[in-house]
């Protein structure tokens, strides 16, 4: 499984990608505008320190405004993922855009019927929302399923399933044994993946036996 971060905060991204565990990012207009940055200057920076799909959201709602603010994020870096939403617009610009050649998420899923018409648009990756659906009492998991199971059944559709608005390890394990192809983290969470208490009380215990014998190995 692919592990994307979902944030536009540089510093962040740096230390998430020295780690040498992360395959792309994803962001979203929130993210920016949390970032108080320039949206072109973030994304150029994230670029430079991820060579994997990095995902920059237009801001348009109607074809040729999506296509007009595509052209200039594509212009960015080749590894620039243009992130659409999953409308009637959006799907039409997916299209367009993955026919020319781009890498292209669609953004905002919330139904298997949705992800099965994304795919037919050509799109990368297709983001179904599974805590914003947990919210409202629908069980988010439960679409990805339906997602992974629709797409296998064609060879043909090659969009790969990216699980977006993640919040805990648990969704993370649940979408990797459902074979979901990319799950992209805040990053506490993926910092959260390496937690274990077991872990650090073995570790504990092993550096003090360790300094019992007074020895060192370089
Ligand atoms: C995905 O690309 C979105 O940016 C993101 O996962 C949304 O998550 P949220 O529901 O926590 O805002």
């Amino acid at each position: 499984m692919k592990f994307f971060v979902d944030t536009a905060d540089t510093k962040e991204i740096r230390e998430l990608a020295a780690t040498g565990l992360l395959d792309g990012v994803t962001t979203n207009p929130s993210l920016i505008a949390k970032s108080g940055r320039k949206i072109l200057d973030v994304i150029a920076e994230i670029c430079d320190v991820v060579p994997g799909p990095v995902s920059a959201e237009v801001a348009a709602t109607d074809y040729d405004q999506i296509m007009r603010e595509a052209a200039v994020l594509r212009r960015i870096a080749k590894n620039v993922t243009i992130k659409v939403p999953l409308t009637p617009d959006g799907l039409r610009a997916c299209k367009a855009l993955s026919s020319d050649g781009a890498m292209v998420n669609v953004t905002l899923c919330f139904s298997a019927a949705q992800a099965l018409l994304a795919a037919k648009a050509g799109a990368t990756f297709i983001s179904p929302f599974v805590g914003r659906l947990d919210d409202i009492g629908q069980d988010g998991m439960e679409l990805i399923a339906d997602i992974v199971q629709i797409y296998s059944n064609y060879d043909a559709l090659k969009t790969e399933v990216l699980v977006a608005s993640v919040r805990n390890p648990i969704h993370v394990i649940t979408a990797a044994k459902l074979g979901a192809h990319v799950a992209t983290l805040p990053p506490a969470v993926l910092r959260g993946l390496y937690s274990h208490p077991l872990t650090d009380k073995g570790l504990a215990a092993f550096l003090a036996d360790w300094a019992k014998t007074g020895q060192t190995i370089a």
